[in-house]
């Protein structure tokens, strides 16, 4: 079963009068637990698809699919939750917040998305802390770590969905290690 199925999925942008075809008629599919990258020139749609897979902007037509959920139907309150629950971002300049430490950037989506009692957070934070090495820097701000402790910390705090809910603590440190 697939992760992502797309169908005939298109993406038109309006620019003032022009029609500006970003993504026309894509069909592909994405197994779970794979690792894929879209590669093209500038221009060619990849982030354009990668709003679309996660939920930022919707296709103009043609049907996604993500876990079970077919995302073009979502309107923006659904959407947020969803992403909330199933979408993990790296930024290319990771987007940590300045103002809160290595281990309040990471905790911060479970703050923001679940009701996880503290005590049950607390130990996902440092599970996914543990998992990109970065559990003793935890009382760092990010301007006190460098660039790859940066994208570490992006990382977990991407990661805590889909990978720390599991029922096993080695499982998604093994995945969480793949990325890295
Ligand atoms: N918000 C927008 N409004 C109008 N055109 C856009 C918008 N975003 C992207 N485009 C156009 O869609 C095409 C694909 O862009 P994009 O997805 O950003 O490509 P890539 O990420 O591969 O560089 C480009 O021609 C771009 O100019
Ligand atoms: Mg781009």
């Amino acid at each position: 079963m697939s992760l992502i199925t797309a169908q005939d999925l298109s993406k038109t942008y309006l620019k003032g009068e022009t029609k500006v075809e970003a993504l026309k008629g894509l069909k592909f599919e994405i197994e779970p637990a794979s690792f894929v990258s879209f590669v093209g020139p500038s221009g060619s749609g990849k982030t354009t698809l990668l709003n679309l897979i996660g939920c930022l902007d919707k296709p103009t037509s043609g049907s996604l699919m993500v876990d079970d959920t077919d995302v073009s139907s979502l309107n923006t309150r659904m959407a947020a939750a969803f992403r909330g629950r199933k979408i993990g971002f790296i930024f290319q300049d990771f987007n940590l917040i300045p103002v809160l430490t290595v281990y309040e950037n990471v905790g911060y989506p479970l703050v923001l998305v679940q009701s996880t009692p503290s005590s049950e957070r607390k130990q996902r934070i440092l599970a996914l802390l543990d998992a990109v090495g970065m559990a003793e820097q935890r009382d760092k701000y990010p301007d006190q770590i460098s660039g790859g402790q940066k994208q570490r910390v992006a990382v977990a705090r991407a990661a805590w969905g889909g990978c720390v809910q599991g029922p096993s603590r080695t499982g998604p440190k093994a995945s969480i290690q793949d990325v890295l």
